[in-house]
């Protein structure tokens, strides 16, 4: 790919829904659903970050060169397994569990502030899904990746709702935890991606904002849907 290429936002004809919020505000729940309703492609960029700071793990990378040169050439590519839905695969391999695991998730945040990670990347998610609708969600996707997308939408919930709901989650692939710390890593993690000089964690001027807070998640899912029926109603053809 050239590099004039990839610094251009192929956007064409396509509809782009950007969605970001701080961790646990219900943004991929409600992507996938909303991505599954609309046959949209769905992008979850969240992965894309976690599976650079897997493989750094993995081999002990610690340099920004480094872990830049990692994140431009990782074979991480999502794909829709049968009845499982989307699935992350790091050179073929189903890494989408570990993904998911809590370190690999404080590591994400770190190399997530890395400019050289932030550029690599930027590149693999406004070439994703070629030129199909997309909603994708993370921190930047309606400030730096979609700047231009055609909805922006800025989901948040309490700190103390987003702990819970996170301690429900571990309870139920039974963890035991303790919820005091879960709030504490959620805060740190939320000062960190709003704090950094890359790309922080920050709503779109553009943006609508939905504060899941007491929203199920039927009704959060119903709240963003409605919104894109309308913008792709709205949309000349
Ligand atoms: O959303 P998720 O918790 O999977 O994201 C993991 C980390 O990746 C976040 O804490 C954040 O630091 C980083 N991230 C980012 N930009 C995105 C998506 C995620 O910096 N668009």
């Amino acid at each position: 790919m050239s590099g004039a290429l990839s610094e251009q936002i192929v956007k064409g004809d396509r509809f782009v829904v950007a969605v970001d919020g701080p961790a646990g505000a219900g943004k991929g729940a409600v992507c996938r659903a909303v991505a599954s309703r609309f046959a949209f492609s769905y992008l979850d960029t969240g992965s894309i970050y976690r599976a650079v700071a897997l493989l750094s793990l993995q081999k002990n990378i610690e340099s920004d060169q480094e872990l830049g040169e990692l994140a431009a050439s990782m074979p991480f590519e999502f794909r829709q397994v049968e009845g499982v839905g989307f699935r992350g695969f790091l050179a073929g391999e189903d890494v989408s569990d570990a993904l998911r695991e809590e370190q690999v998730g404080r590591k994400a945040s770190h190399v997530a502030a890395v400019p050289q990670v932030r550029a690599a990347l930027l590149t693999f998610q406004r070439h994703y899904g070629g030129d199909k609708n997309i909603i994708l969600d993370g921190r930047d996707t309606g400030t730096v990746v979609w700047p231009d997308a055609d909805l922006k939408v800025f989901l948040t919930a309490s700190l103390e709702e987003r702990a819970k709901r996170r301690a429900l989650e571990l309870q139920g692939k039974g963890e035991t935890v303790s919820f005091q710390k879960i709030r504490d890593m959620i805060a740190r993690r939320d000062a960190r991606d709003a704090g950094r000089t890359h790309a922080p964690l920050a709503a779109a001027a553009d943006a609508q904002h939905v504060d899941t807070t007491r929203l199920t998640l039927d009704q959060s899912i119903d709240c963003v849907a409605k919104m894109v029926d309308k913008m792709v109603g709205n949309k000349p053809r």
